[in-house]
């Protein structure tokens, strides 16, 4: 059965439409598409599992249609490839009304998100996300970038689809590596927003883990559930939005510091979000219980609770340049128990410093 959560943005509100059976299904194209020209941009694997059936779905709707395709991997968040796609739609004879669609995980929800807010100064997208990182983060609320090779996601814009089409079918391909990166981001919302939800996924790891369909879709709803309402209140992170950041300052570092690709998104975020937490102990605002459940849940969940080693100038340098900081102060989110956390731009540089170094 497909449910729907809404983003209300006002004259860009757009609805996240979740269930399975949606990307071979023309009719969840049509409101969109009708007599416009469309443009595929999909994952090398993502294409070949999904994009004939994406492709005769979205035909009849559509005016003229594309499909490009680009290398899996985070590598492809990049000028270069940013380039190619302008290229290709200048010379495909792409216009205003001209609709992208991106169709794969977040590295090309945040690639094709980037070419349509620049492409023309901003054209529609579409976001069919087929990770579960995807469909419970990245694909909604608007963050589009490329990374740049001095720190991740530096180079963007704000730009919301108009849609978003979570098909939970596709999770059936998704390597279990992946999964459990997605499941990072799900378990981050119950640490920030839902202690109810956090407990939900302790009870309900294992269904997660083993693809139970009714579980992932309730947490996948739930996740879009709160990331709309935190999106909604704070579309441009003047505020309560960088609370969805929660281990993203550590993780970000992990990932520029070992090359982008060598740890996935979700898993860097996970031992990011374990810092968080560790910080947030010896700063006296979470108890070593609650410690022990995010932890624990994270583990249990299959991902490293634990960073890898790198030098304490490495890690200052990189969570330096983080988009978060303000006045050259790193600025972090840190758990306030189970269920909330709060924006922290007075941590004791010694007490991080500690922390970094392994003490
Ligand atoms: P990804 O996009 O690299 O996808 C993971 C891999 O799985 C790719 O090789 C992809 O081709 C493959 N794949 C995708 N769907 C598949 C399927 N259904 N079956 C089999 N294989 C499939 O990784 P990701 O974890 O989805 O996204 C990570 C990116 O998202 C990072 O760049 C991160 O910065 C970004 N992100 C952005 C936001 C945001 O708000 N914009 C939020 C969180 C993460
Ligand atoms: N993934 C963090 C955000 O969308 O704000």
């Amino acid at each position: 059965m497909t449910s729907t959560v809404r983003v209300e943005l006002g004259d860009r509100s757009y609805p996240i439409v979740i269930g399975p059976g949606l990307l071979d299904s023309p009719r969840h194209y049509e409101p969109w598409l009708r007599g416009r020209q469309a443009v595929l941009v999909a994952s090398a694997t993502v294409s070949g599992l999904h994009g004939p059936g994406v492709e005769r779905a979205l035909q009849p709707s559509c005016s003229r249609y594309l499909r490009i395709v680009v290398p899996d991997g985070e590598a492809q968040k990049c000028w270069e490839t940013l380039d190619r796609l302008h290229g290709e739609l200048i010379a495909w004879g792409a216009d205003r009304r001209t609709v992208l669609l991106a169709l794969g995980g977040g590295v090309i929800g945040d690639l094709v998100g980037f070419a349509a807010a620049t492409f023309q100064r901003g054209v529609d997208f579409i976001q069919i996300p087929t990770t579960l990182l995807a469909q419970v983060d990245s694909s909604v609320g608007g963050k589009t970038a490329i990374n740049h090779a001095l720190g991740k996601n530096l180079i963007g814009a704000f730009h919301q689809p108009i849609a978003v089409l979570s098909d939970t079918e596709t999770l059936n391909t998704l390597p279990d590596r992946e999964l459990a990166a997605g499941l990072a981001e799900v378990i981050k919302y119950g640490i920030i927003h839902d202690s109810a939800f956090f407990a939900w996924m302790e009870a309900h790891l294992h269904e997660l883990l083993r693809r139970d369909a009714a579980a992932l879709t309730f947490a996948i709803r739930r996740s879009c559930e709160i990331k709309a309402e935190i999106v909604a209140q704070d579309e441009r992170e003047h505020g309560r939005r960088a609370l969805l950041n929660l281990g993203h300052t550590f993780g970000h570092a992990i990932e520029s510091l070992t090359g982008y690709g060598a740890w996935l998104h979700g898993e860097a975020v996970a031992a990011g979000t374990v810092l968080a937490s560790t910080l947030a102990h010896r700063m006296g605002r979470l108890s070593s219980d609650d410690l022990g459940r995010i932890t624990r849940l994270l583990e249990q969940a299959g991902l490293p609770v634990r960073p890898p080693s790198l030098p304490l100038d490495g890690w200052l340098t990189a969570m330096g340049r983080d988009k978060k900081n303000e006045g050259g102060r790193i600025t972090l989110i840190l758990p306030e128990g189970i269920g909330a956390a709060s924006v922290n731009r007075e941590v004791p540089a010694n007490t991080l410093e500690a922390l970094l170094s392994g003490r």
